[in-house]
């Protein structure tokens, strides 16, 4: 009997190794011969709220701080996000976006109002970050601006005069206060939004209301000429298209844009998401999945945006996304503070897969959000900083901002577990503006490396070069004491035979391959 169930067992572990040990396979076919959209640099764009230790600390640490700063803002985070390139950046929420009072945050520092964040922990706000700062630092990391307007506790007028104080060229009295207030020429205002999550946090709207009101507030962004921001409505929760629709329906014409939050949530519920390591291989393929319902969102309300604005004026931004895990232990609830693993570069690398498959319609994304909140780029402690894997996947994304789509067509093995299974390989490419080819790949298999016939018909595969993002588990993390351990390799691309070329993709990676 025991000899029995010894051998049994030897069996079960030889089985399980060589199933280990044979790779997937998957063909990846890249159409060159049918370009498609650019791919808005906007699509990399990123989210900074009052939230937790976003901003307070993430950002801002005040000129009197022993962490080196310019003007109050850190230099290590200014230039790890310069390094990387911030094509848009929106702030100052989110849900805080709703309480926010912009007048609180202007003006001597030590005279500016102390405010209650309810939204997020119920801490005090000091308002040492205002307009003047997020300016200041938009302008430092070269991000174009996205500003949220209040317009859950706050005013038509209080939304104009902001409006005014950041953009008006003459003398009126509010640029007089601007000017006063230490900045003499107008600022550049790219995108302006009116309220955020209406149907939420912003109000608990209904969609008829809001578009109402969103016609009301829109109608008083007024700028100089050339100095129109694009008017942003606030958009649907996920899934939810009836709001596209109501909001297409009624106030299409007077938006330029309209928004659309989705995160992704391992266990798909609010109470109990999952954390963001040592989670269960069920949570590995169920964060796939979920990630992978990005695609099915844009279609749906791309359908409705087509049947309302067939030329595709008005543009759907994905202005929050991202994983959103459970808080890291002992850490406050209403901070938002998780780690960020090699998990969360894949999902980042799946998201940006789908943008890029919606280019037409889709023109900016900002993920939620660059530091120290949810899939954080960047994580701070007291003056230590790290680049997460996320910022990783972002870096090696980069030579696809403003890059034209070609469609990939892919055939993969599945990636298997119990009842579960989700496509192994995920591709996009793209053509830059030098004509040079950039193919993504990835491999959700956590067990199996994918071996991958790429083709690209009627073209010589040559003079490839690669970065791979991997790591020996799928939880892999930096931390401050090890904060380059998971981070981008070289990765040796073999010799093509004419227009294909077969290529490992290890286990659980991303491989990002470029035309020198
Ligand atoms: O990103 C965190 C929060 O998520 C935002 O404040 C809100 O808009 C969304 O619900």
């Amino acid at each position: 009997m025991t000899i029995r169930l010894s051998a049994l067992l030897l069996l079960s572990v030889v089985s399980f190794s060589a199933a280990q040990a044979e790779s997937l396979r998957a063909s990846v076919t890249v159409q060159t011969d049918r370009p498609g959209s650019v791919i808005d640099p906007g699509i990399y764009g990123q989210f900074a709220e009052h939230l937790g230790r976003g901003v307070y600390e993430g950002v801002w640490v005040g000129e009197s701080s022993p962490i080196p700063n310019t003007r109050g803002i850190r230099n290590d985070v200014v230039a790890a996000l310069k390094e990387l390139g911030v094509p848009v950046l929106r702030w100052p929420g989110g849900c805080f976006a709703d309480e926010y009072h912009w007048r609180d945050g202007i003006g001597p520092r030590n005279q500016r109002p102390t405010r209650i964040n309810t939204t997020w922990g119920g801490v005090v706000d000091d308002n040492a970050f205002g307009t003047h700062e997020f300016m200041d630092f938009a302008e430092m990391i070269g991000a174009e601006v996205y500003v949220n307007g209040n317009v859950g506790t706050g005013s038509v007028q209080e939304m104009a005069e902001w409006v005014e104080y950041m953009t008006a060229d003459n003398n009126s009295t509010l640029a007089q206060l601007r000017r006063a207030n230490g900045r003499d020429k107008p600022w550049r205002l790219h995108y302006f939004a009116v309220g955020n999550e209406t149907w939420g946090c912003g109000g608990n709207m209904r969609p008829e209301f809001y578009a109402d009101l969103y016609r009301q507030y829109a109608t008083f962004i007024k700028t100089p000429r050339d100095n129109k921001p694009q008017r942003i409505a606030s958009g649907a929760n996920g899934s939810n298209t009836e709001w596209t629709e109501v909001l297409m329906r009624e106030a299409g014409k007077h938006m330029d844009a309209i928004s659309v939050h989705y995160y992704t949530l391992p266990r798909g519920e609010w109470k109990d998401k999952g954390a963001a390591t040592r989670f269960p291989e069920s949570e590995w393929m169920s964060t796939f999945k979920r990630t992978l319902r990005m695609d099915e969102i844009l279609t749906n309300h791309g359908k409705i945006m087509d049947r309302y604005d067939p030329e595709r004026r008005v543009a759907l931004l994905v202005d929050e996304w991202g994983t959103w895990y459970d808080v890291e232990p002992g850490t406050n609830e209403g901070f938002l503070y998780q780690q960020n693993s090699l998990r969360d570069a894949l999902v980042a690398a799946i998201n940006f897969n789908i943008f890029h498959r919606h280019a037409a319609r889709v023109r900016m994304t900002n993920i939620a959000q660059m530091v120290n909140v949810l899939q954080a780029m960047i994580l701070t402690d007291g003056p230590k900083m790290l680049k997460t894997p996320t910022y990783h996947a972002f870096a090696l994304y980069k030579p696809f901002r403003g890059a034209t789509h070609v469609p990939v067509e892919v055939s993969t093995a599945e990636y298997k577990l119990d009842a579960e299974s989700v496509p192994a390989v995920h591709a996009t490419a793209a053509r830059d503006q030098a004509g040079a080819l950039h193919i993504a790949l990835t491999n959700l298999d956590p067990h199996r490396a994918a071996t991958v016939e790429l083709r690209l018909p009627g073209q010589t595969i040559k003079a490839l070069q690669g970065q791979i993002l991997t790591a020996a588990s799928t939880d892999a993390i930096n931390t401050f004491e090890a904060p380059d351990a998971v981070r981008p390799a070289p990765f040796k691309v073999p010799r093509a035979r004419g227009d294909r070329l077969q290529l490992e993709v290890p286990a659980k990676a991303l491989l990002v391959l470029s035309q020198r």
